[in-house]
C-alpha cells in the first residue's frame, strides 16, 4: 500500500454535548476520509476526546462525579452522537490514557533535555476559599473599560476589551465571589520564540496551508512570539509534571499530544506503529481545526513537534464558525442545537449534504438557514438527484425487467458522456482539495444533465417502437446514476448505500466511475427521500414541552364550581392539573382520554390546588373541547420540523402569543398541524376557534 495518511480532527472537550457548530469539522474531516477510502489510499481517521483542564475538574466537583466518572460519561455521549452522524473514525480515544502520558512525558523530557523548557516565577490571582489559582475565565468582576458588571478576567462581553484580570473593578473568585489574592508560583514555559525563524520557514514553504490562514499566522510571527506557559496548580485535572507533587500539564500541551496517542491506539495489535505516521518519510498529516484554535496548531503543536523530532503537518484544515439563523450559538438564547436535539427530528445526512454544499478550505462562517435547509434539499438532494435515480431505476423496472443493457452510443450520448465525464474529473479534484461546495456543484450538474437528458430523449415514447435505442437511452441513465451514487457516497453514506442496493451494487468505489455498467439486473427501486414541509432551527414554538397525557382521575375542586382537578399520567409521571372543563365534561367522559398537555407550563396555585401544567383545549367563548392525541402517556406532540428545544419553564403568556388554532377538527400552529407519532391531534367536538 502507498504512503500512509492520517487525518485528525480537534478534539472535544469532554465537558458537554456535541453540537451543530462542532459537527461542521467532523463532517468535513470524514467526507476527505471517506473519499480517499473510495479511492484506495491508506488513510485512518483519529480523534479522541480532551478530558483535562480546570472547567472540567470544576464541572465534575458540580455534578458530584470524581473527574474520571465525569469524562466517561461524556466519552459514551460524544461516541453514541458520532456514530448516529456516520462519523467513521479508525480510533476514537481519550488524552486521559496512559500512552498520552508516555507520550507527554517523552515530549516533555526531550524538549527540556534541549534546552526549550525553563523554570519561572509568576504572579496569578488565588482564591483562598476556593484553595486554588484563578485562570482568567474563573475571575469575574466589573469590566474597566466600559463598567459592564459580570465580565470574565479576560475579556469585555459587551464592549469586547481585553485586559488583564487584575485590571477589573471588583474582582471576584466566580466559584465562591469571594475577592483573590496575588501569589506567586514557580511554572515551567516553552520557549516558542526560539522557533520563530523556523516556524516562518515552514509556512512559507507550505504550498498547502490555506492564504487567509497563512498570512495572518506569519502576522502573528512577525510581532514576536512569546514564550508559553505550560504548567498549572494543583487542583487540576491532568498528568502530574515528572519531579513535581502539585504541579501539572496544562491541558493544551497533552490535548494535540492526544493526536498521537489515538493513532498508538488505532496500531495496536495492527502490525503498525506510531512512527509509521508520525516518523516516516512517506507519511501525511492532515488536521481538521476550527479557526479559534489556530494558533494553537499553527504555532505551539509545529513548534513541540519541531522541537522532538515527530513530523510536521502537511496541512492543517481551518473551517470558520456556525451560526443558526445568522445568530451565534448561545445555550442562553436558545440558539444552541445539540446533536441529540436535531437527532429527534431530522435525518443526519441532510445536514451532511448542507454543510458539504457551504465547506471550501475558508475559515468564512457557515449559516444554518432553515430557509436555505429547505430549498437545498428539496430542490436539489430531492428533486434533481434523488428524483432522477427514482425516475430512472423505476423505468428499468418496469419497461426492461430491472434489465440494463449495452450502450451504442450516437453523437449527441457521445457529448452527454464526454461532460459527465469531465464533472467528473472536476469533483475529484475539489474533492482532494476539501471544496465541497464545488463537489456538491458538480454532482448537482451531473444530475441535470441526466434529467435533461432523459427528458429530452423521452424514452416513454419509444419504448415499443425503438425499443433497442431506448435501451441504450436507459443503460447511459443508469450509469450516470451509478456514478452520482458514487460520487455521494463520502457525503451521504447511507442514502449512497440504500441506491447501491437497488443497483444490486456493492462496494462500488472510486475507479467505477465510468460508463461500464451493462447487461445487469437491479433491484426494485423505493423512494428514500421525501421534501420537507416545514422547518425551523429556531422558533417560539421549540420552547414548549408537549406531550400526551392519560387522564386517570377526576375531582371536583373545592373552590371552584367551573374546575376540575385531573391527575393526568405523562409517562412515568402523574401530573395534578385544574382545568376548567366542568361545563363541558361530565366526569366519566374524561376518564381515560389521551389528551395534549402542556407539560413546562410555569406551577401555578389555582384557588388552593396545585397546577402542574395545562390540559390544552380548542373552541370559542361557548363551547371547548379537549385535544385528543394517538398514542401512549408520555410520547411527544409536535410539528413537524420544528426541533423541540423546551425552556425549563413557560409562561402563559408566551403560550397564548403563539396562536394555537383549531380548524375542521385539526390543530394548527402556523398553518403547521399538531402531531404525534401515530398521526394528527384532533381537536375534540371539532369547534373551530382558539387553543388555550
Ligand atoms: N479541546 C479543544 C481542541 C483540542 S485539539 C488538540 C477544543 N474543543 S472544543 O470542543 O471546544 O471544539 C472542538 C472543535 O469544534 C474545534 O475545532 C472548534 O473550533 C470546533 N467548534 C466548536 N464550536 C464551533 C462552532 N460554533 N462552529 C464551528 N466549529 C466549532 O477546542
Ligand atoms: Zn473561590
Amino acid at each position: 500500500m502507498g504512503k500512509k495518511i492520517l487525518v485528525t480532527a480537534a478534539l472535544p472537550y469532554a465537558n458537554g454535548p456535541l453540537h451543530l457548530g462542532h459537527m461542521i469539522e467532523y463532517i468535513e474531516a470524514d467526507i476527505f476520509v471517506r473519499f480517499l477510502r473510495l479511492k484506495k489510499e491508506n488513510v485512518i481517521y483519529c480523534c479522541a476526546d480532551d478530558t483535562h483542564g480546570t472547567p472540567i475538574e470544576i464541572n465534575a466537583k458540580q455534578h458530584s462525579m470524581s473527574p474520571d466518572e465525569f469524562v466517561n460519561m461524556w466519552y459514551k455521549k460524544h461516541l453514541h452522537d458520532f456514530k448516529a452522524f456516520g462519523i467513521s473514525f479508525d480510533s476514537y480515544y481519550s488524552t486521559n490514557s496512559k500512552e498520552n502520558k508516555e507520550y507527554v512525558e517523552l515530549f516533555f523530557n526531550t524538549l527540556k533535555n534541549k534546552g526549550y523548557i525553563y523554570k519561572k516565577s509568576v504572579e496569578q490571582l488565588y482564591c483562598e476559599k476556593c484553595k486554588r489559582f484563578l485562570p482568567d475565565r474563573y475571575v469575574r468582576g466589573t469590566c474597566p473599560k466600559c463598567g459592564a458588571k459580570d465580565q470574565y478576567g479576560d475579556v469585555c462581553e459587551l464592549c469586547g476589551a481585553t485586559y488583564k484580570p487584575t485590571d477589573l473593578l471588583d474582582m471576584r473568585c466566580a466559584v465562591c465571589k469571594h475577592k483573590p489574592a496575588i501569589k506567586h508560583s514557580e511554572h515551567y514555559f516553552f520557549k516558542l520564540s526560539a522557533f520563530e525563524d523556523k516556524l516562518r520557514e515552514w509556512l512559507i514553504r507550505n504550498k498547502h496551508i490555506q492564504e487567509d490562514i497563512k498570512s495572518y499566522v506569519l502576522e502573528w510571527i512577525n510581532s514576536g512570539l512569546e514564550d508559553w506557559c505550560i504548567s498549572r496548580d494543583k487542583p487540576y485535572f491532568g498528568f502530574k509534571i515528572p519531579g513535581e507533587d502539585s504541579k501539572y500539564f496544562y491541558v493544551w500541551m497533552d490535548a494535540p499530544i492526544g493526536y498521537i496517542a489515538s493513532t498508538a491506539n488505532y496500531c495496536k495489535g495492527r502490525g503498525c506503529s506510531v512512527d509509521d505516521y508520525w516518523k516516516a518519510e512517506d507519511s501525511e498529516i492532515i488536521h481538521f481545526i476550527g479557526k479559534d484554535i489556530a494558533y494553537f496548531h499553527f504555532l505551539f503543536w509545529p513548534a513541540m513537534l519541531m522541537g522532538t523530532g515527530f513530523n510536521l503537518p502537511k496541512n492543517i484544515i481551518v473551517h470558520g464558525f456556525l451560526t443558526i439563523d445568522g445568530a451565534k450559538l448561545s445555550k442562553s438564547r436558545g440558539t444552541l442545537v445539540t446533536v441529540e436535539e436535531y437527532l429527534k427530528f431530522l435525518n443526519p445526512e441532510l445536514l451532511r449534504y448542507y454543510y458539504s454544499s457551504y465547506l471550501s478550505p475558508s475559515v468564512r462562517d457557515i449559516d444554518l438557514n432553515s430557509e436555505e435547509f429547505k430549498e437545498k434539499i428539496n430542490n436539489e438532494l430531492v428533486s434533481n438527484i434523488a428524483n432522477f435515480i427514482y425516475r430512472v431505476l423505476s423505468f428499468i423496472n418496469n419497461n426492461f425487467g430491472s434489465k440494463i443493457f449495452d450502450i451504442m452510443p450516437n453523437g449527441d450520448d457521445k457529448n452527454v458522456m464526454s461532460k459527465i465525464r469531465t464533472l467528473i474529473k472536476e469533483a475529484e479534484k475539489s474533492y482532494s482539495t476539501c471544496n465541497l461546495k464545488n463537489v456538491v456543484r458538480c454532482i448537482n450538474e451531473i444530475a441535470a444533465t441526466g434529467n435533461k437528458y432523459f427528458q429530452e430523449n423521452e424514452p416513454w415514447k419509444i419504448v415499443k417502437s425503438d425499443t433497442k435505442r431506448c435501451a441504450t437511452v436507459l443503460a447511459i441513465a443508469a450509469n450516470i446514476v451509478k456514478n452520482l451514487v458514487i460520487l455521494l457516497k463520502p457525503i451521504m453514506p447511507n442514502f449512497s448505500a440504500q441506491i447501491e442496493s437497488q443497483l444490486r451494487l456493492k462496494q462500488l468505489s472510486w475507479s467505477d466511475l465510468n460508463f461500464g455498467l451493462k447487461n445487469h439486473k437491479i433491484a426494485k427501486p423505493k423512494i428514500i427521500l421525501k421534501k420537507i414541509e416545514k422547518l425551523a432551527f429556531s422558533d417560539p414554538f421549540m420552547k414548549l414541552e408537549l406531550k400526551i397525557g392519560k387522564i386517570r382521575e377526576v375531582f371536583d375542586h373545592p373552590d371552584a364550581n367551573k374546575l376540575y382537578v385531573l391527575r393526568v399520567d405523562i409517562g412515568g409521571e402523574i401530573r395534578n392539573i385544574v382545568a376548567g372543563l366542568k361545563q363541558n365534561y361530565g366526569k366519566r367522559d374524561l376518564l381515560g382520554k389521551h389528551i395534549v398537555v402542556l407539560t413546562n407550563l410555569k406551577h401555578a396555585n389555582i384557588r388552593g390546588v396545585k397546577s402542574e401544567g395545562m390540559v390544552l383545549a380548542a373552541g370559542n367563548e361557548k363551547d371547548w373541547g379537549v385535544l385528543l392525541a394517538k398514542g401512549k402517556a408520555g410520547e411527544a406532540v409536535y410539528v413537524e420540523g420544528i426541533a423541540p428545544r423546551p425552556a425549563r419553564e413557560i409562561t402563559i403568556k408566551e403560550f397564548s402569543k403563539l396562536e394555537l388554532v383549531s380548524k375542521n377538527g385539526k390543530v394548527f400552529y402556523k398553518g403547521f398541524p399538531l402531531r404525534t407519532a401515530k398521526g394528527f391531534v384532533i381537536a375534540d367536538k371539532n369547534i373551530d376557534g382558539r387553543v388555550r
